[in-house]
């Protein structure tokens, strides 16, 4: 038997309870060596839908897949020992009915062993998330821009809204929160009105692009590291895609240049 105890990993209940105490740190990972690379350090790993920019180079997130959730989905739970683990429902896997949205709720919780699932929408969605919530299915969910909903919203825009869309983003968070959602990404939002949903609610609000006023943050993972350049609200943490370069032109030079190719031109 293993001398090591198993490390009991963060629940939905335990992100909620960080509300006023500690702030949330929040990375995508759809993988399972990024998952063992981010783990120690953050609260929630969320194996997000932008997995279809990100990794599979489709223009939105749209045509992702529930298999193409539930593989990496899979893949990330591999890597984790602390974090909390949520995984997206794909664009059309939860709109049709609250008992669909359970149905596949279910499978990817039970086919990947997740914490959680998360969903976007606002007071559209409230009665599925209530239906997921009370059937034990716990529920993050996701405000503000919609990257889903790209087509309709007219590609992705600035943050600047119009009072109208201040006060559906404002209605959006309460009606989220009231039907049991543990926690709220709250996506492109200018920082008075992430202040005043921050301070309005009771669960954390998660921010992406979304001001340093809310409870915690999310990024893309890979936008952080340098790797994909397709958001534009992200800090850089680092330039890995400038060492991928350079590893791979001296891998190259190498092969060209080095002894084995003298070698060859010797003979
Ligand atoms: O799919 C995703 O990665 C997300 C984050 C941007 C919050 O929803």
């Amino acid at each position: 038997m293993s001398t090591h105890a198993k490390q009991k990993r963060l629940s939905t209940a335990s992100i909620r309870a960080m509300k006023g105490r500690d702030r949330v740190v929040c990375l995508t990972a759809y993988t399972t060596p990024i998952a063992r690379l981010l783990d120690p350090y953050c609260d929630l790993l969320l194996v997000g839908d932008s997995l279809g920019m990100v990794l599979y180079g489709m223009d939105t997130t749209a045509s992702v897949s529930l298999d193409m959730m539930t593989a990496h989905g899979r893949a990330v739970m591999r890597g984790v020992e602390r974090a909390c683990v949520i995984v997206d429902l794909p664009f059309g896997s939860y709109q049709v009915s609250k008992e669909c949205a359970f149905e596949n709720a279910l499978r990817l919780m039970q086919d990947t062993g997740c914490d959680g699932v998360k969903l976007k929408g606002g007071e559209e969605m409230a009665e599925t998330v209530e239906f997921l919530v009370a059937r034990g299915i716990p529920v993050f969910g996701h405000i503000g821009l919609m990257p889903q909903l790209v087509n309709t919203a007219g590609g992705f825009r600035s943050m600047e809204h119009s009072d109208a869309e201040a006060e559906k983003i404002r209605r959006d968070a309460a009606a989220i929160e009231q039907a049991g959602a543990f926690a709220l990404v709250i996506e492109g939002t200018v920082e008075s009105l992430a202040r005043e949903i921050t301070t309005s609610l009771f669960v954390p609000t998660i921010g992406v692009g979304a001001s340093v006023a809310c409870d915690g943050q999310v990024l893309v993972a890979d936008d952080m590291f340098g790797l994909f350049d397709d958001f534009k609200f992200v800090k850089r943490f680092a330039e890995l895609g400038l060492l991928v370069s350079s590893a791979v032109q001296g891998h190259a030079l190498e092969v060209r240049d080095g002894p084995g190719a003298r070698a060859c031109k010797c003979v």
